[in-house]
């Protein structure tokens, strides 16, 4: 019998505020989106190794530069479990939109790590697996901050700091976010990438920038403890204001942020790498999240509702 194993990511992330700055050792805080999920399927290949996920089907050793980080992730994963005796065939399937700063190619990096250790009955403790996502993300990413790949192992909010520092937030407000998908593809790699130029070339716009989002987010925490949720929103359409002069941001996010503006979030902004991606909107009750969902359907590929204190 052919010998099959599959491995799930039942989450992924959702960074409230703070994205970019981060990176450069400024606060951030995230929240576990569990909408949306990954497998991987592990079984015995016929053939020399293959791969069969969103952006390429075929040989492991012909995948394109889009899969670069899963070429990597998993040559590190054969090398280590030592599978030279196996040639293995890994089908990914999601439902996580890729490139959309929801973290999806973390979230596909964990699935594929689970399933290669359980194929190989071998443990895997959260220090492991983080170490093998941010192999992976240094790939995707350049320079990532850990923060994807921390939210992989965690269920709740957390309240984030490079290089490893990070406390639970163990009472989110009671609120609604609703989560757009432009349906355009974030540019994590190349924002990061721009913005680590303009940091290395002590550009003052974007230090000040970077300093401002790092308070913003001190002020979200504190907003956060006293379940204020309008002053969490304001916050939010700040730290929109501070990713747009660093230059992450792209006219549909800025579009779908005036959208949700408009109907009634209390604030609203683009999360993860920018420059296209998701757009989040902060909303006090199911009702106003419905009908701010409502109206960015008009302009998303894809909209949720997530109530902002669930814990996975
Ligand atoms: O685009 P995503 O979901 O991978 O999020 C990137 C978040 C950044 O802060 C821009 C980068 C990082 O490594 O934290």
């Amino acid at each position: 019998m052919t010998h099959s194993i599959s491995a799930k990511q039942t989450h992924t992330k959702i960074i409230l505020m703070g994205e970019h700055a981060v990176v450069f050792g400024e606060p951030a805080i995230a929240i576990p989106f569990g909408a949306v999920t990954v497998t991987a399927t592990l079984t015995e290949s016929p053939t020399d190794p293959t791969i069969d996920c969103a952006f390429y089907k075929g040989l492991l050793t012909n995948t394109p530069d889009v899969v670069a980080s899963l070429y990597h992730l998993v040559s590190l994963l054969d090398q280590d479990l030592n599978t030279t005796d196996n040639s293995l065939a890994l089908t990914i399937t999601s439902t996580i939109p890729p490139e959309r700063g929801m973290g999806s190619s973390a979230a596909v990096a964990a699935a594929v790590t689970r399933a290669y250790f359980n194929y190989f009955d071998t443990n895997l403790d959260d220090h492991t697996l983080r170490y093998y996502l941010d192999e992976s993300e240094k790939i995707a990413h350049g320079s990532p901050s850990g923060l994807d790949a921390l939210m992989m192992v965690i269920n709740h909010a957390v309240l984030f700091q490079k290089p490893d520092h990070f406390i639970s937030i163990p009472k989110m407000p009671n609120g609604y976010l609703v989560v757009a998908d432009s349906g355009q593809t974030s540019q994590t790699k190349t924002a990061v990438a721009m913005i680590k130029q303009k940091y290395d070339a002590n550009d003052a716009e974007t230090m000040a920038s970077i300093a401002q989002i790092g308070s913003l987010v001190k002020e979200a925490t504190h907003a956060i403890n006293q379940e204020d949720l309008h002053t969490l929103g304001s916050l939010l359409t700040a730290n929109h204001e501070e990713l747009k002069k660093l230059g992450v941001s792209a006219p549909i996010m800025d579009a779908l942020q005036e959208v949700a503006l408009q109907q009634g979030a209390l604030g609203a902004k683009l999360t993860g790498g920018g420059m296209g991606g998701c757009m989040i909107a902060l909303a006090d009750t199911n009702e106003s999240a419905l009908k701010i969902a409502d109206a960015l359907k008009a302009l998303a590929k894809e909209v949720w509702v997530h109530p902002l204190k669930e814990d996975l």
